[in-house]
């Protein structure tokens, strides 16, 4: 049976799911080591996002229940933004769930008339890199464990 995926404004009355998310070990492996982890950093670290306009977050529900989010932090003099995804619920790891969010990043980016979106994955996460190949991003530069990928927007 096919599942409904939404993308919702991000608020921060979402603070317990991202406290099980980003406590996680498994799922904050690849991710900043900066990622907040107690209480009070993630809720100004969600007011930041939620209400910034520097910021274009999504919260991810498959069949009405969060699992995670996806988003950008936007450069609007460079007409660029940095993107990122996090499914914070692993039983929800494999269903094509990120590679919908990449391409719901790249409709949000037309829509903000951005240029370019660029992520930083470590190299080891074949998931995420799978992911951002599968919607036409490029490696354009590697360093250390990282590869950086770009995606030109087409007006
Ligand atoms: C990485 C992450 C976002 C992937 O999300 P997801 O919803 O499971 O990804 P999808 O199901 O859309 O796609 C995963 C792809 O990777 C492939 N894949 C999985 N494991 C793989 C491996 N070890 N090697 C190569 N490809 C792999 C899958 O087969 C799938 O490709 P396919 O659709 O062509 O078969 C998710 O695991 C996650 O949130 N992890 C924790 C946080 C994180 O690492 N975020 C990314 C930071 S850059």
């Amino acid at each position: 049976m096919s599942k409904v995926i939404e993308f919702i404004n991000l608020t921060p009355d979402w603070i317990d799911y991202y406290l099980k998310w980003f406590n996680d070990e498994k799922v904050r492996r690849f991710l900043w080591p900066s990622t907040p982890r107690q209480r009070d950093k993630i809720k100004h670290w969600l007011t930041k996002v939620a209400f910034s306009p520097k910021y274009r977050y999504f919260g991810i529900k498959v069949d009405g229940y969060p699992v995670g989010h996806t988003g950008m932090t936007i450069n609007f003099r460079r007409l660029e933004a940095k993107i990122g995804v996090v499914i914070g619920e692993p039983s929800y790891w494999g269903q094509g769930i990120a590679t919908l969010c990449a391409a719901h990043l790249i409709k949000e980016g037309k829509k903000l008339r951005l240029r370019t979106l660029k992520a930083r994955v470590v190299k080891e996460n074949k998931p995420s890199l799978r992911t951002l190949l599968k919607n036409n991003f490029e490696i354009y530069y590697q360093r250390n464990c990282y590869y950086y990928l770009r995606f030109f927007i087409d007006k």
